[in-house]
């Protein structure tokens, strides 16, 4: 798996709609290969969930764009798929996973102008000795050239089961049918917008996980990543 030198870091991006899964495979990847993990939808998170606070209009596209582009968003070296973001040195904590705040996040995510702003903070993750990125247009846009490009996906009622297994145990009081609806509309905006809409690019390996365990998902996507890294060597 060595690279040459002047090769930049490998990506291994992963696609898909809210509750596909990626977060959770992706950290799990990430630790496996102990590459670098890209939360991207936790950018766009940190850039509604600020927006609101300061009560900008999500629709205001000069000023969201001009926020993310002065906001410096970290995560903490060990964060879980939960956890929340460091943004210009102020810790943000789990509200930013709510559904509400996965509206907003959906809805900045829309302009043009914040994708850009957001666009090379996204590539800077990409680190020695590699990036696993976790998003919508991971593999379309941000990381064209990634090794290997996943997008998965599962059907929407498993998804919404398994967001509200996941907000539940944060203590958060969801109620599973208003779930569905939000993430069904959130996945339409988000499949809709005309910049760098949820899709699979040309070349990602589509994978259906409804009735696939974590491991298994993991196990596959390992082994196409190391026969893909196999094949560049
Ligand atoms: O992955 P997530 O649920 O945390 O993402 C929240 C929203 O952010 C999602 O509805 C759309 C947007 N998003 C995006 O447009 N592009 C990305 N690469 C990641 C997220």
């Amino acid at each position: 798996m060595a690279m040459p030198d002047s090769a930049p870091p490998p990506v291994l991006t992963l696609d898909g709609p809210s509750g596909s899964g990626k977060g959770t495979i992706g950290q799990l990847l990430a630790g496996r290969l102990g590459w670098h993990f890209l939360d991207s939808g936790a950018l766009y998170r940190a850039v509604g969930y600020l927006a609101r606070r300061h009560g900008i209009d999500a629709g205001d596209a000069e000023t969201v764009a001009d926020l993310a582009a002065r906001t410096d968003i970290r995560f903490a070296p060990q964060h879980g798929a939960l956890a929340g973001v460091i943004a210009n040195g102020e810790q943000i904590g789990p509200e930013i996973r709510t559904e509400e705040s996965g509206e907003w996040a959906s809805r900045v995510a829309a302009l043009p102008a914040v994708r850009r702003a957001l666009l090379q903070k996204q590539r800077d993750f990409r680190q020695s000795p590699g990036l696993v990125a976790d998003g919508r247009d991971m593999g379309t846009t941000v990381f064209p050239g990634a090794v290997l490009k996943i997008f998965l996906t599962a059907s929407p009622a498993m998804r919404a089961q398994r967001r509200y297994k996941q907000l539940k145990e944060k203590g958060f009081d969801v109620n599973l049918a208003r779930l569905v609806g939000e993430i069904e509309e959130r996945d339409a905006r988000d499949a809709a917008r005309e910049a760098s809409p949820l899709m699979p690019a040309d070349d990602a390996c589509v994978l259906d996980t409804s009735n696939m365990s974590i491991a298994e998902v993991v196990h596959h996507v390992l082994a196409l990543l190391h026969e893909r890294l196999g094949q560049q060597a």
